[in-house]
């Protein structure tokens, strides 16, 4: 018997970042828009937990008790008073540590597919509580959509999108660690004020009317000066994607992904051929958005 859930990767179409907090973590107004670029976790009864991983990254990710969906597993067995007997082979499309909350869609996907094979029908906003548990963006892999994650990006209030906005994303040639990214913001802030982190209300705007000229001009990433500091080679990405017709170019969450917002579909393709004619990534791929969440199929 096996489960199989879908779960997408997420861009950050705005990342506003505070002050490092007393545990270490930082108070964010983080916009999240779920793009069509998915990985799929099956999970089956097994003797004890094993994970395995296939695609095009995965000897990056880590098969041991780190590995999110493995994370997810005990945390849900745990609170059912069950062992976590299960297998849960992850089938890898988003990239790995590259600020698309790869993982974190692992875990919440595996969290799913232990729920639904074990019967255990534990609530929504139980399933929610243990994401939060596991880390700030997994609480968003699981809801999908467009969403404004606050707190540390775990307290999330849905957002309305008006239409589909389209995305080239350019892989890079190593992945970049949250936490030394955020250590780098924490740097680069010495000695200057760190205002509040607050939602963009012409980013909310541009959302809520599907208007991709908007969006453009009021996205941001407080963490892509930390980004571009310790991966100075992405700014040729950006500068690429920009040659080549996207309407803006940022850093993905903490990067090295760069997303390249695009008018429409056709305009996509032609930034992803600019993209991989530039020799500045490793590889480009379309992908829209919003798509729902974490789905068993
Ligand atoms: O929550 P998650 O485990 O995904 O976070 C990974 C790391 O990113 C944290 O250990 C922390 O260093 C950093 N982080 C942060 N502030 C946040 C979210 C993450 O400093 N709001």
């Amino acid at each position: 018997m096996s489960v199989t859930v879908r779960v997408p990767a997420k861009v950050n179409v705005q990342l506003a970042v505070g002050a490092a907090r007393p545990d270490g973590f930082h108070d964010l107004a983080n916009v999240f828009l779920a793009v069509g670029l998915h990985d799929e976790v099956t999970a089956a009864l097994a003797a004890e937990l094993r994970v395995t991983c296939a695609g095009p990254d995965a000897d990056q990710v880590p098969l041991d008790r780190t590995n999110l969906a493995a994370r997810a597993a005990e945390a849900l067995a745990a609170r059912y008073g069950r062992e976590p007997a299960v297998h849960l082979h992850i089938a890898k499309d988003i990239p790995v540590a590259g600020g698309m909350a790869g993982g974190s869609a692992d875990g919440a996907a595996a969290l799913l597919a232990c729920d639904a094979l074990w019967g255990t029908g534990a609530g929504r906003d139980e399933l929610l509580g243990i994401c939060a548990e596991l880390g700030s963006d997994v609480p968003f892999s699981l809801v999908g959509g467009a969403a404004l994650g606050t707190g540390r990006g775990e307290v999330l209030t849905p957002l309305d999108v008006g239409g589909t906005f389209h995305w080239v994303f350019a892989r890079a040639s190593r992945g970049l660690s949250t936490p030394a990214v955020f250590r780098e913001f924490d740097r680069l802030a010495e000695g200057r004020a760190v205002p509040e982190p607050a939602a963009s209300q012409d980013v909310l705007d541009a959302l809520a009317k599907g208007d991709p000229d908007g969006l453009a001009a009021a996205l941001s990433n407080d963490l892509q000066p930390a980004a571009l500091s310790l991966f100075p080679e992405l700014a040729g990405t950006l500068a690429a994607g920009r040659g080549a017709g996207a309407l803006a170019a940022l850093v993905s969450g903490s990067g090295p992904t760069t997303a390249f917002l695009a008018r429409d579909a056709a305009s996509a393709r032609e930034v992803a051929e600019g993209l991989r004619a530039s020799g500045t990534c490793r590889s480009v791929r379309v992908a829209a958005g919003p798509v729902p969440g974490a789905t068993v199929v």
